[in-house]
């Protein structure tokens, strides 16, 4: 999703900037555009459709420099991607934005502004922000003000980075719903959406809150809360490194990610787990006497987090805990009744899902118990917002496609079930199990990535398929649903998963030679009933991709049947481990494809838009 970079400083910031562009390319995007205050005091201005490289590009046709500058990846919401929608946006040569997040009433000020006299050139809700501070700029004759005023008739969740040609020593941020922090240098400062984009310049930072409006120049700054009242922020350090993460030996991210797993699994289970039996204070400071008075769970999650709830519901009520699981564009707008004893767990890859985080600030508004968050980055506004934290630690994932933040999401759920479950049905021994097949999960899943070569043959049989469908019962039907995610994804091959038993109620309409049905079937209470429902499938010619566990009996007549063996895997376990091979066939069907893997068309890494 859009990035924004700014800088003031007393050197040039262009090579700042187009490298904090860069480095947030992982977000996903369409076009980049960089603007400039130079000496002369002159907005410059560069843009272009496709990547930053593109940019670059452009760049050195036509360089541009200053030492006060914005920058931005955009993902296109409002208006087709091109070079007349991508940002930095200007009012005449007065004013120049960016801005990450959507404007629900630009409508009505695109007419008033057009109105006053004011031209658009682009199809954007972002102009319009240009435009309205430009006008009060005129009115009020100071940037921090006229961007007050001019926040304050926008609706929406959006954040944004300001420049103006009368007053080169100021850069204006603004946050409100969509993620900005400042970077703190010596005689130099930086707003960026990700401290990611930053880390080459500073490891200090000042994450905006919601409101929060901050007047920066290059000897210090100044944030305003929502009601023009000075605030103080807290200062962080980043603990992560600046290096950007290399593809090593493989061709993409994703690949490399995927090949992470069995070290960011042992790196989540690391100090958790002692003696046989989860350490509780692995949820941080006064959880056991939180979870002591939770009754119920509510998990609410977006895409591949939600699938891993799903998981998580099965684990939890075979414990004894009632969960709900649901997707949070959902959850945020139903009237959930948050019953004494709620705990809201969210998951998130990036702590910054719009819609996760606005469905944890309704909880809590509601009166939930507690919150916890299953998050993968320690600075995210998830984690900032939430009462209890369990950190996956898979490491920064790249690919926009999910695979290692999944599975260690798993691993947190599972933790988090053991200690909820030992509040209810969960006995001592269930849990000295459960606990040594997790810590077997690495070595599990370094046996399924081995798999990949014989997955890469049975990509062929999918790269030519427009549709296919997945099939999983209990925890697998979760797991079934999010590798047709990461089929469709990356691959573009359309993908839906059901649940094996709901197949004669409908979608066998659909079997037929050309379809391809793909079903993971481990060893388990269901598994008969799963092998049922794909006779059903047999029976109508239907090509199978059977990904059944090892220890199985099964058998099926004629050809048009592909057996892949997985584990032996205890079921405990079972969808951290049959993931893998789902993760790899979705990779090689798209490597097939020749699509772009770690960046697919129309997706952002880090959905800050409702
Ligand atoms: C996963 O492959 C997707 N890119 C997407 O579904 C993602 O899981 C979803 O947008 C939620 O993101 P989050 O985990 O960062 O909240």
């Amino acid at each position: 999703m859009c990035g924004i970079v700014g800088a003031i400083a007393e050197r040039n910031v262009v090579p700042i900037l187009l490298e904090g562009l860069r480095r947030l390319e992982y977000r996903g995007y369409d076009s980049a555009g960089v603007a400039t205050l130079d000496d002369a005091r002159h907005l410059q201005r560069v843009r272009a459709v496709g990547k930053v490289q593109a940019l670059a590009e452009q760049l050195a046709e036509q360089p541009i420099a200053g030492r006060l500058g914005i920058a931005h990846t955009r993902w296109a919401t409002h208006g087709a991607p091109s070079v007349r929608n991508a940002h930095p946006h200007v009012s005449g040569n007065e004013v120049a934005l960016v801005h990450n997040g959507i404007i629900e009433n630009y409508k009505e000020l695109r007419a008033e502004l057009t109105e006053l006299g004011y031209v658009f050139e682009s199809e954007t809700d972002t102009e319009v922000v240009a435009h309205l501070i430009a006008h009060q700029l005129e009115r009020e004759g100071d940037l921090l003000a006229a961007v007050q005023s001019a926040v304050a008739r926008l609706i929406g969740a959006f954040s944004l980075g300001v420049i103006c040609r009368r007053e080169p020593g100021r850069l204006v941020a603004a946050r409100q719903g969509s993620p900005l922090v400042i970077g703190i240098g010596i005689g130099e400062h930086f707003i960026a959406s990700d401290v990611f984009a930053l880390l080459p310049v500073t490891q200090s930072f000042v994450f905006l809150e919601e409101g929060d409006i901050a007047d920066i120049s290059r000897s210090g700054f100044t944030i305003f809360d929502h009601s023009g009242r000075a605030v103080q922020r807290p200062q962080a350090v980043s603990a992560q490194s600046a290096g950007v993460a290399d593809k090593g030996p493989y061709r993409h991210y994703m690949l490399k990610e995927i090949f992470e797993q069995p070290t960011v699994i042992a790196d989540t289970l690391e100090g958790r787990i002692h003696d046989g039996r989860l350490l509780e204070s692995c949820f941080g400071v006064g959880a056991s006497a939180l979870l002591d008075q939770v009754r119920q769970v509510h998990i609410v999650a977006c895409g591949t987090s939600y699938h891993a709830g799903l998981v998580a519901r099965y684990w939890l009520e075979e414990l004894g805990v009632p969960a709900s699981v649901e997707v949070a564009s959902e959850y945020r707008y139903r009237d959930p009744v948050i019953a004494p004893g709620t705990l809201f767990v969210s998951i998130s890859q990036s702590g910054e899902t719009a819609d996760t985080l606005a469905a944890l600030r309704g909880a809590k508004a509601r009166g939930c118990l507690g919150s916890l968050a299953i998050c993968n980055v320690p600075e995210s506004s998830l984690v900032r917002e939430s009462g209890l934290v369990l950190m996956t630690r898979a490491g920064r994932e790249i690919g926009v496609a999910s695979t290692k933040a999944f599975t260690t999401q798993l691993v947190a759920l599972r933790l988090l079930s053991i200690a909820l479950g030992r509040r209810h049905a969960l006995t001592l021994e269930r849990e000295q199990l459960l606990v040594s097949e997790l810590t077997a999960l690495p070595a599990q899943v370094e046996a399924a990535l081995a798999l990949n070569k014989d997955i890469e043959r049975l990509a062929e049989a999918f790269a030519d398929k427009h549709h296919a469908l997945f099939l999983g019962r209990g925890t697998q039907y979760a797991v079934a649903m999010e590798g047709a995610l990461k089929l469709k994804e990356i691959s573009y091959i359309h993908a839906e998963a059901y649940a094996a038993g709901e197949l004669k109620h409908g979608p066998l309409a659909l079997v037929d030679p050309t379809m391809p049905v793909l079903c993971v079937l481990p060893d388990n209470a269901l598994q008969e009933k799963v092998v049922s429902n794909l006779q059903e499938v047999r029976a109508r010619g239907g090509e199978l991709f059977l990904f059944a566990d090892a220890g199985l009996d099964v058998h099926f007549e004629g050809s048009g049947v592909h057996l892949l063996r997985v584990g032996p895997v205890s079921d405990s376990i079972a969808p951290v481990v049959f993931t893998v091979p789902l993760q790899l066939l979705a990779y090689h069907v798209a490597v097939l494809k020749g699509t772009d893997v770690d960046q697919p068309r129309n997706l952002a890494k880090s959905v800050t838009v409702e």
